[in-house]
């Protein structure tokens, strides 16, 4: 979604904001822009497209300057062009904004600054911020105040930076909802979306809060809160290297993270399983561990991928746990006046931690009295800072915009915090070692299906053609069809629905011919012979039909058209198995359509707006 990056120093600007963007590129988004004080004048120069077309524009302009802001659009108010692309300006064009976010009162807004004699350009909900901030510099504030004064007028969300030629030694940035970062450096200071726009300048950054309002100039920074006082903030390191970020020799992010599955699971269970207790340890939730154990119920809340894994986790909670389980989509949750009890424990999972529906969520929940526990890749993330307490799931920065790696890395969490609960409840000291021992041996098992890859990619030949799919699934593999569905869609742009086996009779079996595809994830577990029922009828209508089978599994190759094996575990395991082919299925499927399959159209990496 919308990226911002900023810098104030020495340097030029230029390279730097550039540089930028292009490490914010994977968070999806259909136009780009900066702005700068080249000579003391504000300069503003936006493309429509990829950041190499704003790059091309100023190579041409040669264009030098030691304080800028740059932004990547992802279009919600008006469409992709270079008039909607920011930054936006004032009418003086003294003054430049980026926003992240959405102005959800800017209709109103717009109607009374128009009153008032603004004309506007665009389209967009940002533009009336760059107009009211002006009303306010005009009655002779400050910027800061004028931001600030701008700010108590809004709804929605934004994290925003802005720049006033008549104040050229700061750069403003405010956060509510959407994520700011400052980074730190040597008589130079940079801004930030996301962390990764920054690692190859700094190590050292300060997380805004919603409802701070910082000036960065190029040695300090002054932070104050809503009610007008100034606030140390706290420097913190971020452990995140530049080579994490990079492809590391793959053609895609997508297939390096899917690649390096054994090793981002193992990054997730490191020093968390007790295996002579056959449970785990978890800090982050060490403190609420007995709360968690006594709740009388778990609501699990998330989006997408996210929300896949929290349905394996239903599954898990309530064979090992004993726990009632709910999974909720969190946009729904957020607006259904959910009942949430004080023994009740939510559960937020979330890659980024920035999801805007799954915050809401977790601030409803919060507000409720329930113990709030959030899973997040990103560290220091929105989710990870509101939650009571969480557990970080350490898959290392997760790019290409299909989530893999942050899937599989979820699941050994939640099958963490299953082993911790059902060990303090009823599970035996001997089963709980089986289930450690088990997750210890996931990540050659992993290694052994990523070597199925040249094979999966023969297969894709066959069905990149295809114009739907379906993915059908039973228990903990339910999910799994879901989340093959949704990796195809996304990145192939082919129709796929994902279906509980048993329902096919219900309906989606009208849809077999020989034209449709059936993936079955057909592991041997206790619903194994029900599903070679459903495959069969599958078979009887002429569908062509891939199987994901066990191992062991030597019977089902004569009833399917293609058969792709992996390893036999528990099956509470086994979706982060059966996962994995799914994955190379879509991601080989899109390469030979011909597709950007890490940044599919439309979509964003980190949803930050409802
Ligand atoms: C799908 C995908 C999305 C995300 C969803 C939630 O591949 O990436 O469906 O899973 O937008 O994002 P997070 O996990 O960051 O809250």
């Amino acid at each position: 979604m919308c990226g911002i990056v900023g810098y104030i120093g020495a340097k030029n600007c230029i390279p730097i904001l550039v540089g930028g963007l292009r490490r914010l590129e994977y968070r999806g988004y259909d136009s780009a822009g900066i702005g700068v004080l080249s000579q003391g004048k504000a300069l503003v120069v936006k493309s429509v497209g990829k950041v190499s077309v704003l790059q091309d524009k100023l190579d041409k302009l040669s264009i030098s300057s030691s304080i800028g802001i740059g932004h990547t659009r992802w279009a919600t108010h008006g469409v992709p062009n270079e008039t909607n692309a920011h930054p936006h300006v004032n009418e003086k064009n003294s003054l430049m904004l980026i926003h992240n976010g959405i102005i959800e009162n800017y209709a109103a807004l717009k109607e009374t600054l128009k009153l008032a004699g603004y004309v506007f350009k665009s389209d967009t909900d940002t533009e009336v911020l760059a107009h009211l901030i002006d009303s306010f510099l005009n009655k002779g504030l400050t910027l800061f105040n004028s931001v600030r004064a701008a700010l108590n007028e809004v709804e929605g969300t934004y994290g925003i930076a802005v720049i006033f030629e008549n104040e050229p030694d700061k750069i403003v940035v405010a956060k509510k909802g959407s994520p700011l970062v400052i980074g730190i450096g040597d008589n130079e200071n940079y801004i930030a979306s996301d962390v990764s726009a920054l690692v190859a300048h700094t190590q050292q950054v300060v997380y805004l809060e919603d409802g701070e309002v910082v000036e960065v100039y190029k040695d300090k920074f002054i932070a104050k809160d809503v009610s007008d006082k100034e606030i140390v903030k706290k420097v913190q390191e971020i452990t995140l290297k530049l080579d994490e970020i990079s492809k590391g020799g793959f053609q895609h992010f997508m297939l390096k993270e899917i690649m390096e599955q054994s090793e981002s699971i193992c990054n997730s269970m490191r020093g968390r399983l007790v295996p002579t207790e056959g449970t785990s340890k978890l800090g982050g939730i060490e403190e609420y561990a007995d709360r968690l154990a006594q709740s009388k119920r778990i609501i699990i809340s998330a989006c997408g991928t996210s929300y896949h894994a929290g349905l394996v986790g239903e599954y898990m909670f309530e064979q090992f746990a004993e726990i009632p389980t709910e999974v909720e989509y969190a946009s729904e949750f957020r607006y259904r006046n959910p009942i949430i009890y004080p023994e009740d424990t939510v559960i937020f999972i979330s890659q980024s931690g920035e999801t805007a529906d799954t915050l809401a969520a977790l601030k409803e929940s919060k507000r409720r009295g329930a113990l709030c526990i959030g899973i997040c890749n990103v560290v220091g993330s929105s989710i990870a800072r509101e939650s009571h307490a969480g557990v970080y799931i350490h898959a290392g920065p997760e790019i290409g915009v299909a989530s893999t790696k942050a899937f599989t890395s979820q699941l050994i969490v939640l099958s963490l915090i299953t082993l911790l609960i059902a060990r303090k409840k009823r599970m035996s000291l001997i089963d709980g070692q089986n289930v450690v021992s088990e997750i210890e041996h996931l990540p050659e098992k992993i290694e052994s299906i990523l070597r199925l890859n040249d094979g999966i990619e023969k297969i894709a030949e066959d069905f990149k053609d295809a114009k739907n799919f379906l993915y059908l699934g039973r228990g903990y593999n339910f999910p799994v069809a879901l989340e093959g569905a949704l990796k195809l869609k996304e990145i192939s742009y082919i129709h796929a629905e994902g279906y509980p086996a048993a329902e096919m009779k219900h309906g989606p079996i009208a849809l077999v011919d020989k034209m449709m595809p059936v993936v079955f994830i057909a592991p041997r577990d206790s619903t194994y012979e029900k599903i070679l029922s459903n495959i069969q009828e599958v078979k009887a209508r002429h569908g062509r039909i891939i199987a994901i089978a066990s191992e062991s599994d030597d019977k089902i190759n004569d009833l399917v058209d293609y058969t792709i094996k992996v390893p036999d575990t528990i099956r509470m395991l086994m979706p982060i198995l059966t996962v994995i082919p799914l994955q190379l299925l879509a991601y080989h499927i899109a390469v030979k359509k011909g597709l950007n399959v890490d940044q599919p159209r439309n979509l964003a990496k980190s949803v930050t707006v409802e």
